[in-house]
């Protein structure tokens, strides 16, 4: 049986100190929670202050991103020892938004779980496709390649460690969500991807969390799909109230 994991990124909001702020009221309603894994993905500037707080409770740390040195002349990254060292238990890695504005490619994903994997750090895998690919019926070649391309040259053992997110680019930030059937048809074809790739004890183990406008009101039905294992959320995470809604409507399910 696979764990339902919600995670939530925070993107670029929150100040250090607003950070805390929300951090303190999750821990008061998902603190003790250990029926689902919570984790929150701060800005870096607010890591260090955030894993103060919830340093005694169950909720995770995780940041949006990594580079795969792990040191030297390389202005304005972050390495996954830095992160590990303050108590950084995940990573975001290859969310659209990164790969929109940022240059990041399935190469660059590639490097960087690889980086992560090895100093323990849980990769949160983003894959998607963008609207016009979805209307030419390519999402699932879309998908497939960067599968391919992301998690080239990992052992079975590797995988087992990452978790996926399943994130239709036209969904996320947008207010339109894949329905259920669209994301389960996905998370689907990710699984049996796992299984011809690696095995299907594997696949079976993987996590696939969807994202995409997830908010309170469609949690149960798309993470009652038997393929979704939890959601990655942005913006319904930076309220305290809707994200730990979010969390709650998942205790009923699987
Ligand atoms: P959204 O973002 O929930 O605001 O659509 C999801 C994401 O980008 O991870």
């Amino acid at each position: 049986m696979r764990k339902i994991i919600i995670a939530g990124n925070w993107k670029m909001y929150k100040t250090s100190f607003e950070a805390v702020e929300l951090v303190n009221e999750l821990k008061r309603t998902l603190g003790d929670m250990s029926e689902v894994d919570v984790v929150v993905c701060p800005p870096f500037t607010a890591l260090v202050e955030v894993k103060d707080v919830i340093s005694e409770s169950n909720i995770g740390l995780g940041a949006q991103n990594i580079y795969w040195e792990e040191f030297g002349a390389f202005t304005g990254e972050v390495s996954a020892p830095m992160l590990t060292a303050i108590g950084v238990q995940y990573v975001i890695i290859g969310h659209s938004e990164r790969r929109q504005f940022f240059g990041e490619t399935d190469a660059t994903v590639n490097k960087k779980i690889k980086a992560a994997l090895k100093h323990a750090l849980i990769p949160i895998v983003c894959v998607g496709e963008v609207l016009a690919e979805r209307e030419a019926g390519k999402t699932f070649a879309v998908i497939e390649k960067q599968l391919e391309g992301s998690l080239a040259g990992f052992t079975a053992e590797e995988i087992e460690n990452v978790v996926l997110a399943y994130e239709p680019v036209w969904a996320i930030g947008t207010g339109k969500t894949a329905t259920p059937v669209q994301a389960q048809e996905v998370h689907k074809f990710i699984r049996d991807w796992l299984t011809k790739k690696f095995d299907a004890a594997i696949a079976n183990k993987v996590r696939i969390q969807y994202g995409g406008s997830v908010k309170p009101e469609n949690t149960a039905e798309l993470i009652g799909q038997p393929d979704i294992d939890g959601a990655l959320v942005g913006g319904a995470s930076l309220k305290s109230e809707t994200f730990s809604q979010i969390v709650k409507n998942c205790l009923a399910l699987k």
